[in-house]
């Protein structure tokens, strides 16, 4: 046996203890380490029952997720899996009791499966969470899971791939018993217990499996939530159907329709995508020139200016992430308003049954509103989160530099503008940083952490770790107009306001990237940010832009006409007093009108083209940002357009998603509209680059990692 595996005995009782840390992954070896400790149990008489335990801090956690990637590059043999070690488990002579602490999720409750019995400790976790990389449980876990937890149970958790707590799986019968205290002592008992009854085996069971009748209706049900609620993936699905096989099939039957719709699967972009997104999230935590020992500043306590929309919603994800944070406003009235509106969003959540009032008690007292920034002294870090206006930044900054003790991190939630600036205000600029929060901030998950020049490595590299703490994805980015994910999003909505502009509907440039797999069309996403944010930054920044070049004109005309989006009720749609939008004749014959004047033709054009000027849009600029070096990596623009902009992550991020395309397509594509518009489509030269090269981003990420 090899040393990921080891057998041992206490008694009559066989113990084979999986030991491949951190978590147990299925790594190459694993298996053929337990196959050869259950040959040595088969032919052992001295041995009555197994108990199969994970050693360390958890079972199985899962399949190695490398070995996916191997696959489908062709680095690795696409074989049986784990199927012929899962029915040497179950043909087993002896009982075996699968001993489940941690979590068993994917790979790992497809083996604990496959024993005879389950037994966990209270706080562990199951689940087959394979489709949130694309996958469906490709060993037998659809024609198991059924058997045990019943077909509504089974279909449930392979399509939301959300964990199951040790209780909950108990009611189930997914596992049989829960054992407080020593698990492996409990899971020896129950094994001695179990010894010599007859041993069930998980593919003969076929009770909970149902009639066609008791089931049409579950298939349907779930076929009809997963269209709604996991659009376009086609993943949850093909799960459904390898469900549907275990309750028509014979259980042999029943694997072989799974193992084809798992390699479906597997070999799609989707999971391809999916699987990019994974290692991308733990891909932007690294810094090329920020080393792991770079020392941490302990942030116990923080600060936040501006109770705002933003400032409010800040606090929250400190009070959340339990550390107490002051709250400052500019006068009371101001600060009663933002306060009321953090507990109008917490009883929102409880109202959702999220947490429960005394949960949002504990968290309320961790918010202590002020009007004086006496109360700063303490604070480890400040977020300036103040109207969005150089002048004022400078002030905050330069009272800042007043209050706070030296070893504070003053940061800036600013969305445009220039942190180097912000940071000259005050007398120690190392210490200031950007710390860029997304709409509502205590719900999206992107931080974009805002390097200036002089920021140092510990400020950064302590701001990195905190948004982990925070629940968020921080990524770094460079100081630039708009950094890196307002930047790309000003030429994606240009594009879609040219479109209008051009002849397509408001609905139609909407729908084309809905169906694309946005969450939501840019110019609904201009609705709800507010049309005038946008309007007012144009106008100041005007006399920056180049005579001669095209400027979208129609969303400025309607703020103009007072149109500022949804928070009045009207933008490039109409909205109902619920904040439904309907498509509005009057901004469709106004837009017309524009166009007339401005002397630009009308013409039908396909959702192909309205989706290619958008989102190469987003792709170009990305490029440029990328050569620039304000973003570290591709992956890191993905995260980016994932995360905070509602990008498909089943399609990668912009970046993967030209590359699946091809960069010479996208090139191609990206002239022919430079050809009509000229220099607002002149292609970026890395992508001119990449695409002369026949290469592609993720291979420019990957040779930037192999420099570094
Ligand atoms: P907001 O207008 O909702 O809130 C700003 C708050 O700051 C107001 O409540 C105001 O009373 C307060 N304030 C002004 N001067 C102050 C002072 N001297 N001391 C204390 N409080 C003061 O604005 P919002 O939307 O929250 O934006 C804040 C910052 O966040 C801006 O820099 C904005 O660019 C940025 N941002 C906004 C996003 C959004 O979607 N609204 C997204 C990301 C960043």
């Amino acid at each position: 046996m090899n040393d990921l595996i080891q057998l041992t005995r206490d008694g009559d009782i066989a113990i084979i203890t999986i030991n491949n840390p951190p978590v147990n992954a299925i790594s190459p070896g694993v298996p053929e380490g337990i196959s050869e400790a259950i040959d040595q149990v088969n032919n052992d008489s001295a041995v009555t029952a197994v108990v199969v335990i994970g050693g360390g801090r958890t079972f199985i956690a899962g399949a190695d997720i490398k070995e996916f990637t191997k696959m489908t590059s062709g680095k690795a043999k696409t074989g049986p899996g784990l199927l012929p070690l899962l029915l040497k488990i179950e043909n087993c002579s002896k009982p075996v009791v699968m001993a489940i602490h941690g979590t068993a999720f994917g790979g790992g409750l497809e083996v604990a499966m496959a024993g005879h019995y389950r037994v966990a400790a209270p706080g562990a976790q199951v689940g087959q969470p394979e489709v949130k990389l694309g996958l469906i449980p490709g060993a037998a876990g659809t024609q198991r899971l059924p058997r045990l937890a019943g077909v509504a149970k089974a279909v449930e958790m392979c399509t939301d791939g959300n964990p199951v707590k040790a209780s909950e799986a108990l009611q189930a019968g997914i596992v049989d018993q829960l054992i407080e205290g020593d698990l492996l002592k409990g899971a020896v008992a129950f094994a001695r217990e179990i010894a010599h009854r007859p041993a069930p085996k998980t593919r003969e069971r076929n009770q909970k499996l149902g009639t066609p009748q008791q089931n049409a209706p579950i298939f349907a049900a779930a076929r009809d939530t997963v269209r709604k609620k996991q659009r376009n993936l086609i993943a949850p699905l093909a799960a459904i159907d390898a469900i549907e096989a275990a309750t028509r099939l014979a259980f042999e039957e029943g694997c072989q329709v799974e193992a084809r719709l798992f390699i479906d699967c597997l070999y799609s972009d989707q999971s391809k995508a999916l699987i990019h997104v994974f290692f991308g999230e733990r891909e932007v935590a690294k810094v090329p020139d920020i080393p792991k020992e770079t020392p941490i500043i302990p942030v116990n306590s923080a600060a936040v200016v501006g109770a705002g929309t933003m400032g409010g919603g800040i606090a929250m994800v400190f009070a959340n992430a339990g550390i107490p944070v002051v709250l400052k406003e500019a006068d009371q009235a101001a600060l009663d308003r933002g306060l009321a509106n953090i507990r109008k969003n917490y009883a929102v959540s409880v109202q959702r049954g999220r947490f429960t009032q005394a949960v949002v008690d504990e968290r309320l007292k961790l918010i202590k509103p002020t009007l004086d920034y006496g109360d700063f002294g303490q604070a480890d870090i400040v977020i300036e989160a103040v109207f969005e206006g150089m002048g004022l930044k400078r002030e905050v900054f330069s009272e800042l530099d007043r209050v706070c003790k030296p070893e504070a991190i003053l940061a800036s939630n600013t969305s445009t503008l220039n942190i180097d600036e912000i940071a000259s205000a005050t007398s120690r600029p190392a210490s200031v940083i950007g710390t860029h929060f997304f709409s509502p901030a205590n719900v999206m998950r992107l931080l974009e952490i805002v390097r200036g020049k002089a920021s140092s490595k510990e400020v950064i590299a302590t701001c990195m770790q905190l948004s982990k703490k925070l629940g968020k994805i921080g990524v770094l980015v460079g100081n630039c107009r708009g950094f890196v994910g307002n930047r790309m999003f000003h030429p994606y909505v240009r594009e879609s306001v040219f479109l209008v502009e051009e002849g397509a509907s408001v609905e139609a440039v909407d729908k084309a990237l809905y169906d694309f797999g946005m969450a939501m069309g840019p110019l609904a996403t201009n609705d709800l940010a507010g049309l005038d944010v946008g309007w007012r930054i144009r106008k100041e920044y005007r006399h920056l832009e180049k005579p001669g070049i095209r400027q979208a004109f129609a969303g400025d005309n309607l703020c103009e006409l007072g149109r500022f989006g949804q928070k009045i009720g009207a933008g490039w749609y109409k909205y109902d007093e619920n904040r439904r939008p309907t498509p509005d004749p009057e901004v469709a014959a106004l837009t017309r009108k524009w166009s007339a004047e401005a002397g630009i033709a009308q013409r039908q054009i396909p959702a192909e083209e309205i989706v290619d000027r958008c989102i190469y849009a987003l792709v170009n600029e990305g490029a440029r940002i990328l050569n620039e070096g304000y973003a570290t990596r591709a992956v890191d623009i993905d995260i980016i357009y994932i995360n905070g902009y509602g990008f498909p992550a089943y399609r990668g991020g912009p970046m993967w998603y030209a590359d699946t395309v091809g960069l010479k397509k996208v090139y191609d594509r990206i002239t022919e509209f430079q050809s009509v518009q000229g220099e607002l489509w002149e292609p970026a030269p890395l992508l001119k680059k990449l695409a002369a090269e026949g290469r592609t981003f993720a291979d420019f990420d990957q040779q930037k990692v192999a420099a570094a």
